[in-house]
């Protein structure tokens, strides 16, 4: 979603704010432009499309050694070049970029018309920097004027906001991430962590309500009614491995790939081979804990979602307790009972997605113990949550998950381990299961050693006019993120359902050449999935079956993609890699951005 940067400093600031917006174009955008504050003036240039757009609208020299940047996600107003940030105020003196969205803009609007000012966008964001300007009209400094208008705001922001008179940069959050990188006499302000890591490792994290006053050589907090205050400076954890592209093609194909070294990074360590145990240390869990809890709850979306309800099975297996997935919109929404010895996981990615941020809000409001499950260091989940497990997946930067989704199952795959063992799993039962986690990482290498016939399976997807998956058990939920991929790179309806609900409605839409992709590992719910797929066959469907190599069963498909085998507890590590690649394969076949499907974001920062 929509991305800010900003610089402060000594160095010309239009490359670095361009490189920004490079290393933010992974969350999804359809709009991006800058303003550098030059000696006399602000340039202000902006464009519908990519930042190689923006790039190609630029004049071959900006002056200026301070500058605010923005990468845009519709969502009040069209995609239009007056409706990208930055804004500017009708008087030219202030220019202004927003993440979030302000709530009551239609009032403010109408307060701005009572003063003759017209807003010359459809934004909400453009009404902050007006009535930022109506407080300096009003004798308001900088300062006063930004606090003044967020007083009367209801909403959400990330906000870096430019003076032409003035040399310095204000930021201000609420509910919308913002990182300050403080250089030797520079600073850079980020919406994310990503773009800061090659200019600096010192941070400054702000939280809801801050305003932070940012100079070349200082950061001066203003929260609440306190006295102005020094900021916490942390070091941002330097994330393993490359984000770069480098020869890959798409991030997401590298991303697959990256698979078997991202699960050895997220496992390693946490594992304890000798009381065949995880050892997750930033879960601070108690033992006590661990044993009395009388049920877990995992809230996600989308990815993360079908990532937690694998964690939920392997919990209520391993451990034998209650444990249930929400989706955290419908979660949050339903006021939902909270006890305060459950314990409650909030699985994400980003670690940014407003709704997850909602329900963890919800949960530690009303007493519950919530522990995160991220990916991105230090994002707002993990720092709300405050206690939890980093997936160490490194940088995701295909819009579409693919290593955080089995880095997540890992993740959860090693806390059952350890909630189980405080229950009814047994150490050779725990040391089994470890052993086979540890095995993974090669497993998937000798997957991808051959692929098996993915073309042949692309060749029924790509003309399809829509495609079903199935699963049972653990592998209903590799269906469903199968066909969320799918659907999300490929634009092509999908619908995934428990194999043996298939016969209650979802047979109805199977005609002759119908793809149907069914997920059946060797597990005690193989037969069972195995009628559903001759149900389908009967009704002229052709198969596409994804199994175990060396089962006998690969002949009932028309086309069938062998996995290795593993534990029939963690075939989700396994069986989701040949899904994400139909999913990418199909996408290129029809000429879809891969990387950056239409309409989607990276982080859903917004309700
Ligand atoms: C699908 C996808 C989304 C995310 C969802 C949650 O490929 O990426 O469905 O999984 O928006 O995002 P996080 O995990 O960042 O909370």
């Amino acid at each position: 979603m929509c991305g800010i940067f900003g610089y402060i400093g000594t160095q010309q600031a239009l490359p670095l704010l361009v490189e920004g917006l490079r290393r933010l174009e992974y969350r999804g955008y359809d709009s991006t432009g800058v303003a550098i504050h030059g000696e006399n003036d602000v340039a202000v240039h902006k464009t519908v499309g990519k930042v190689a757009d923006l790039q190609a609208i630029l004049p071959g020299q900006v002056e200026g050694t301070m500058g605010i940047a923005h990468t845009r996600w519709a969502t009040h107003g069209g995609v239009t070049q007056v409706n990208t940030h930055p804004h500017h105020a009708h008087d030219g003196n202030i220019h202004l970029v927003h993440n979030g969205i302000i709530e009551n803009f239609r009032s403010l609007r109408q307060h701005l018309e009572q003063q003759n000012i017209e807003c010359i966008s459809e934004t909400d964001s453009e009404v902050l920097v007006q009535m930022m300007a109506l407080e300096r009209a009003q004798g308001a400094t900088p300062l006063e004027a930004v606090q003044r208008t967020l007083k009367r705001v209801r909403g959400t922001w990330g906000l870096c906001i430019m003076f032409r008179d003035e040399n310095m940069l204000i930021c201000a959050r609420n509910g919308s991430p913002l990182i300050i990188g403080q250089g030797e006499g520079e600073m850079f302000v980020s919406s994310d962590p990503h773009p800061l890591t090659s200019h600096t490792q010192r941070v400054v994290y702000l939280d809801d309500g801050d305003v932070a006053v940012v100079s070349r050589s200082s950061i001066t907090m203003h929260s609440g009614q306190g006295r102005p205050s020094q900021p916490n400076v942390t070091v941002l954890e330097e994330e393993w491995g490359e984000s770069e592209l480098g020869d890959a093609p798409h991030f997401m194909l590298k991303e697959i790939y990256e698979q078997p070294d991202a699960l050895r990074q997220c496992i390693a360590g946490r594992i304890d081979r000798e009381m065949g145990s995880g050892r997750l240390g930033g879960m601070r869990l108690r033992h006590d804990t661990l044993v009395q809890t009388p049920h877990v709850r995992l809230l996600g979306c989308g990815t993360a979602y079908y990532a937690a309800e694998i964690g939920q099975m392997l919990i209520e297996k391993m451990a034998r307790i209650p444990a249930v997935t929400h989706i955290s919109s419908e979660f949050r929404n339903n006021d939902p009972v909270i006890n305060p010895k459950a314990l409650y996981l909030a699985v994400s990615q980003s670690g940014e997605t407003a709704d997850t941020i909602a329900a963890v809000k919800e949960i530690k409001l009303k007493g519950g113990q919530i522990f995160g499950v991220v990916n991105v260091v230090g994002s707002t989940i993990a720092r709300l949550c405050g206690q939890g497990v980093y997936i160490h997946s490194g940088p995701e930067q295909s819009v579409a998950s693919t290593k955080a989704f089995t880095n997540m199952v890992a993740a959860l795959a090693v806390f059952a381990t350890q909630l189980g063992r405080t229950r009814h799993l047994s150490k050779e039962q725990g040391r089994e299961l470890i052993d086979q986690l540890q095995q993974a990482p090669h497993l998937m290498e000798t997957y991808f050693e051959d692929t098996g016939p993915l073309s042949e399976a692309v060749d029924l997807l790509a003309e399809a006019k829509s495609v079903l998956y199935l699963g049972r058990g653990l592998s209903a939920s590799v269906a469903k993120e199968g066909a969320l991929k799918l659907m999300e790179l490929a634009y092509i309806p999908c619908l995934a359902y428990p194999a043996g609900e298939m016969k209650h409605g979802p047979i109805a839409l199977l005609e002759e050449g119908s793809p149907v992709v069914v997920v059946a590992p060797n597990d005690h719910l193989k037969e069972k999935t195995l009628s559903a797929l001759h149900e389908c066959k009967a009704r002229g469907a052709k198969i596409i079956l994804i199994h175990e190599k060396g089962d006998s069963i690969a002949s009932e498909g028309d086309v069938s993609i062998a996995v290795p085998s593993i534990h029939p507890w963690l075939t989700p590590l396994l069986t989701v890699v040949p899904l994400q690649l139909l999913a990418y394969e199909t996408a290129l076949r029809l000429g879809r951005d891969v990387d950056r499907p239409r309409n989607l974001a990276k982080s859903v920062t917004v309700e």
